[in-house]
């Protein structure tokens, strides 16, 4: 129904009005007595067999929502109903900010991709405690994917992110470091070396001296090379980094279907969805056996089918993450994987 019924109504209006109208018809439909439950009993699948230790958390199931979808914490409660374990909200800029301007998301069905260039729009980091301190759902994870304000210079980028890790710390699950958007000019440059090290060496110290311990992911790019992930994964080793998040969007627009006279108008952004689900899973298989399998991954990118799922989970990722793929499957995505996994007895 939803691919032949509720997809082609919804994609008559742009990625980002549809967006916003979903964000908030769930907000108020969600407030009717016995939605949330009934929205659980269709969507949610619980299983002892999906259920996962990670990082010292204990998830549900492996699959989680993306970040960028759920950018001001707004509906995490509302989307785990539909079957996410986890939701990584953000990412969160300490002052709220417009991002670029619109129109800034395009779909490219030909390709089952999206193409964005947000910006890092969201309310800052005040507007999203305030949501986080909602009562959650009964088993959701929440991470934190934090970032740098666009007007920030790289100079001044670690103390951009120490503000959102501070500010988020008692109120999410696991951070995530997200240097690999390539939606801000230059954020790429903080992926160099140079970068990570004080990044990631300032929230690393920052941590030891908090009370609690909160595992931090690096979020990577699907466009970096074998030396550059060598050099991400030595800094993460480096500074206890509890993992990796694979993959961002991309910059490349290599063997794409859609017409080059509609890519060349979309122009800028970062590629997601079916363009990257080679690259995204050969970059996990990578770094897994890389380390032998010992670096946590998330795997996300290009996550469109069942199989996909499954491939990223075997290539070495513990928890996988969908974004394009919701928007293309629709909400019974999560519980189609679910099943599967159930199905094939995979005991994570
Ligand atoms: C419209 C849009 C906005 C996004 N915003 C963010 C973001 O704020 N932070 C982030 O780390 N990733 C963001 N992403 C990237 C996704 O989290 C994900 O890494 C990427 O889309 C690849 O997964 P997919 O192919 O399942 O979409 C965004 C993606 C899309 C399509």
């Amino acid at each position: 129904m939803y691919r032949y019924i509720i997809r082609p109504i919804l994609f008559l209006l742009s990625p980002e009005s549809i967006h916003h109208l979903l964000v908030g018809f769930l907000k108020i439909f969600f407030r009717i007595p016995g939605i949330p439950g009934l929205t659980r009993c269709v969507y949610q699948k619980k299983h002892h067999l999906l259920e996962i230790d990670f990082l010292g958390m204990k998830f549900s199931s492996p699959v989680g929502l993306a970040a960028g979808f759920d950018k001001n914490a707004l509906v995490y409660n509302e989307f785990s109903d539909f079957g996410f374990s986890h939701i990584e909200v953000g990412t969160v800029t300490p002052k709220g900010q417009p991002g670029n301007p619109k129109p800034r998301s395009f779909r490219i069905p030909a390709d089952k991709g999206l193409i964005n260039r947000m910006g890092f729009n969201n309310e800052g980091l005040d507007a999203a405690i305030i949501q986080l301190k909602k009562k959650r759902r009964t088993d959701l994870i929440v991470g934190g994917n934090i970032g740098k304000n666009t007007l920030t210079p790289n100079a001044e980028a670690v103390e951009d992110y120490e503000k959102c890790f501070v500010g988020l710390y008692p109120h999410v699950d696991y951070f995530v470091v997200n240097v690999s958007c390539p939606n801000i000019t230059d954020l790429h440059e903080l992926q160099d070396q140079d970068g990570l090290e004080a990044i990631l060496g300032r929230l690393a110290i920052v941590r030891a001296q908090m009370s609690n311990y909160i595992p931090i992911l690096l979020k990577i790019s699907p466009d970096l090379n074998k030396g550059q992930i060598d050099a991400s994964v030595e800094i993460v080793e480096k500074f206890g980094i509890d993992g990796i998040v694979a993959t961002n969007t991309t910059v490349n627009r290599d063997g794409l279907k859609t017409s080059p006279e509609k890519v060349k108008s979309i122009a800028n952004g970062g590629l997601s969805g079916g363009p990257i689900t080679k690259r995204s899973l050969e970059m996990v298989r990578y770094i897994s056996e890389k380390t032998g399998g010992k670096l946590p991954i998330i795997g996300v990118g290009g996550i469109l089918t069942v199989e996909d799922a499954l491939n990223m989970l075997d290539a070495g990722a513990t928890l996988i993450q969908v974004y394009t793929g919701f928007i293309y499957n629709g909400p019974g995505f999560m519980q189609k994987i679910n099943k599967a996994l159930i199905n094939q007895g995979r005991s994570n």
